[in-house]
Order: structure tokens, then sequence, then C-alpha cells
């Protein structure tokens, strides 16, 4: 393999860049010649694609977003934009491709794959959501940035004896929600994955308050609906003086943490090392610690592993 491309793909994450400074690099240091899409799989079809050199991906490693932008791309989807892009590589005799994205973006990556392109998928989703690997690029940031926030509506939740609902992203997912609600002391978490139920969430505020509570925080995956709809609830049960803060987009952004840098140029490298190794239609994950390669279609198949234990504990937790 002499040359291959990278793209970004779907929403970004924290660690993008860092994870895309390792391909560009690890290829170089292989003699192999690497190319950047620009704008995802939307830049594919547009040609949009220039040559990267070590130069290109130097002082990003410490930057949130992704230097190549990402899209969703509505013409990939259909065969003729899969045929544009096909063509776009093959022109520039480019034999594999690095996606870095989410699920959305490997099952366009399969596409590619059947028709001959080798591809490796690189999982990048603040959401934490693609089973296989037990951490995606871009979460341990967000779940640090939400802390961070918790942080600070706590000091003026306690000033106003209030109840704050928080609303946190993970589309389908409750990974950050539960990590930032453990991790953060939150005194209750609503997530897709679980039942929950309205008595049960007002009674336990009520129990704190009666106890000298001053103050409580409940976090909620967007994904069950919305932190409005929670705390129009919660108000009606409890009476409570609720307050509601969605966080939102603030969560995708900043400065990633160390261990999401480590993780995105392990991932980066280990794509490399796939590519070379003639591999195609993985996904790199991390399982216990192992940079290891996964079929996509196991993490197609799988059902993503959400920490259920660590959600009950932090029920104990927040008495
Ligand atoms: O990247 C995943 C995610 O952050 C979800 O948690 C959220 O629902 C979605 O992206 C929002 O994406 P956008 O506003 O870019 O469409």
């Amino acid at each position: 393999m002499n040359r291959i491309a990278v793209l970004t793909s779907g929403g970004d994450a924290p660690g993008m860049n860092a994870a895309i400074r390792a391909v560009v690099r690890k290829s170089i240091y292989h003699q192999i010649d690497i190319y950047g899409i620009y704008r995802g799989y939307q830049g594919l079809i547009e040609d949009d694609i220039k040559e990267l050199k070590v130069h290109s991906v130097a002082d990003i490693i410490q930057r949130g977003g992704t230097v190549l932008s990402t899209a969703r791309s509505e013409e990939f989807r259909s065969k003729e934009g899969q045929q544009k892009a096909i063509k776009n590589l093959s022109n520039r005799g480019i034999e594999g491709l690095i996606v870095i994205g989410g699920d959305g973006s490997f099952r366009g990556s399969m596409e590619l794959a059947k028709q001959g392109i080798k591809v490796i998928g690189i999982p990048g989703t603040i959401d934490n959501d693609i089973p296989g690997t037990d951490q995606t690029i871009g979460f341990d940031t967000a779940v640090n940035t939400v802390i961070s926030l918790i942080d600070k509506i706590r000091d003026t939740a306690s000033s106003h004896d209030r109840t704050f609902v928080v609303e946190v992203m993970g589309r389908h997912a409750g990974d950050i929600a539960v990590r930032a609600g453990l991790a953060g002391g939150a005194e209750s978490i609503v997530i897709p994955e679980a039942a929950y139920n309205f008595e049960d969430i007002s009674a336990r505020l009520k129990k704190g308050y009666s106890r000298g509570k001053k103050h409580s925080i409940i976090i909620v995956a967007e994904g069950v609906g919305s932190g409005e709809m929670v705390a129009e609830k919660i108000k009606k049960h409890t009476g409570l003086d609720t307050r509601v803060t969605v966080l939102g987009h603030v969560q995708r952004g900043g400065t990633p943490t160390a261990y999401d840098r480590w993780l995105a140029s392990l991932m980066g490298a280990k794509a490399v090392d796939l590519l070379l190794e003639s591999q195609s239609g993985l996904m790199v994950g991390i399982v216990n610690q192992q940079i290891v390669g996964i079929p996509f279609t196991q993490a197609f198949t799988e059902r993503p592993k959400l920490d259920l234990d660590a959600y009950e504990l932090s029920k104990i937790l927040s008495i």
C-alpha cells in the first residue's frame, strides 16, 4: 500500500485532531503518501482532497474539533454518491481509507470496502455509543467538561436552595450521563437504558431535602426526551424550585484530555498498521487496555455496553 487517505465524519469529538496527527505521521514514517479529505464523505464526493505532510499536523494535538472539518452527507448514501467517491480515490491512486467517526460513518465505510477500497474505522464520538470498544475518542473530554459545569451549577444551586436538571448529550446513549453523574455526585441520573419513574425520583429528592440537603442535581441524557420535560414532572410531583440547564454543544468542544490524546494517538497508529497488513472492514477499538481491530459487522450487531453497575452505584452514593 503506497497511498492512503483520512477523513473525519459525523459529529466532531475532542481528540480527532490527535488521531489525524497519528495517522499522518505514522504513514509518513512508513513512507506512505497520506491525503486528507475535507468535510467527510461530502468532501470525498466533491474531490476536496489534499496531500498532508509532517508539518500539516503540527500544533494540532491539543486542539478540539477537527482540522479536516466534518459533515453528514446525504449524497453519500446513494449509489451514485459512492461511485463518485470511489472514482476520486482511484484517480489519485488511493488504496486505503481511514474514517474517524461514529457508527453511521462506518456504515458508509462498509459500502466502500465492498467495492474494493481498504477501509479502517477509528471510533470518534463523545457519546461513547459504539459497541466493540470500551471507549471512544472524545468521551473522556466531554465527561470532564460536564463535570466542571456541574461543579459550577452546584455553586448557584446551593446558594438558592434549588434543584437543577442538567441535560447532557447522548442521542441514544446514557454514557455521558452515567459517567458524569457518578463522578459529579448527581442526586439522580435519567438515561434511556434504564427504567425510571418520577415518583421514585421525587421521593429521593424529598428525602434528601428532609435530611437538610440544600440543593440537588439531576442529570438527564438527551435520549430520554428533554431536561425540560423532566423538570416539569419534578416540579409537579414536588413543588421544588427547579431550573433546567441544557449543556448542548459545549460538550463537543475544548482541549482534549490527556486520555483522549493518548487513545487517539494509539488508535491512529493502529489504523495505519492494519492497512499495512492489507486488512479492511475493521474498526480499531480499545478492549481491556489492548488496542485491537474489530470487524465492522461486530461493531454494528453487538449492543453498546453502558456501565449499568455505575448507574446503580450512583443511587447508593447519592442518598
Ligand atoms: O456527536 C453525537 C452528538 O453529540 C449527540 O449526542 C447529539 O444528539 C448530536 O451529536 C447532535 O449533533 P448535531 O447538532 O451536530 O447534529
